[in-house]
């Protein structure tokens, strides 16, 4: 489902608003990225709890911190008690395509570090079948040729994400590889097996097993969460 993108934005904060309920203070919280956890971020800081966090981009630790957030590495806690992050994709089993804004191996290590997430999205990220955004992976620059050539002979097509005329480079310094979907990602586990095993390969966009729960900003005005 097609929304326009000033009502898509209405959603997207309906449902930014809607998430910073259920951070209380004391918690230790996980960032995602993209405009979703942007507007979710900068809910969260006019709420001026005593949390911390850690996050999956430079762009959502500098929001972040800008307003008033203790940011700190992963590698200062021991687990997250929530994650907060949205999606591109969410096809009815709660299985995502994430990636859109280039962060999905830090997105799926915060997330996976978390004891619950929760996946906040406008209706129009809902698909009956994850695949027509197609399926953003993270890539190594080195041997890149070689690796397309490998993922290629799979059957797996892309484009290599650029920014402009240069490379885009993630937060890793690494490149992201937007495949076309074969036709749909029928089996999610299936695709991420088989690509992960890949050297050269990061980290893909298919999220699926972990702790999620995703809540839904819908056109006529509910805030609720998704049922199968
Ligand atoms: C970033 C992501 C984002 O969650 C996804 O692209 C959705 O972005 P937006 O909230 O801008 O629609 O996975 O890597």
């Amino acid at each position: 489902m097609k929304l326009n993108p000033i009502e898509q934005t209405r959603l997207k904060q309906e449902v930014a608003k809607k998430a910073v309920e259920f951070v209380k203070p004391g918690m230790c919280i996980g960032l995602g990225t993209g405009s979703t956890a942007a507007l979710f971020i900068e809910e969260l800081c006019k709420r001026k709890l005593s949390i911390k966090a850690a996050s999956s981009s430079e762009r959502s630790t500098e929001a972040a911190r800008a307003g008033g957030i203790e940011v700190v590495s992963m590698d200062e806690i021991e687990q997250l008690d929530l994650t907060i992050d949205s999606a591109d994709e969410v096809d009815p089993k709660g299985n995502l395509i994430k990636g859109g804004g280039g962060a999905l191996t830090r997105e799926k290590i915060v997330a996976s570090s978390s004891k619950e997430v929760i996946i906040i999205v406008d209706e129009s990220k809902l698909v009956p079948k994850l695949g027509d955004f197609g399926l953003p992976i993270e890539i190594l620059p080195f041997g890149l040729k070689a690796t397309l050539k490998r993922l290629e002979k799979l059957g797996y097509r892309g484009h290599v994400r650029k920014k402009g005329e240069v490379l885009y480079l993630t937060d890793n310094g690494n490149v992201i590889l937007d495949l076309e979907p074969p036709p749909y990602f029928e089996n999610p586990k299936k695709h991420h097996e088989t690509l992960i095993a890949q050297p050269g390969v990061v980290e893909t966009g298919l999220f699926f097993d972990l702790p999620m729960r995703i809540l839904v900003a819908y056109e006529n005005g509910e805030v609720t969460w998704m049922k199968e």
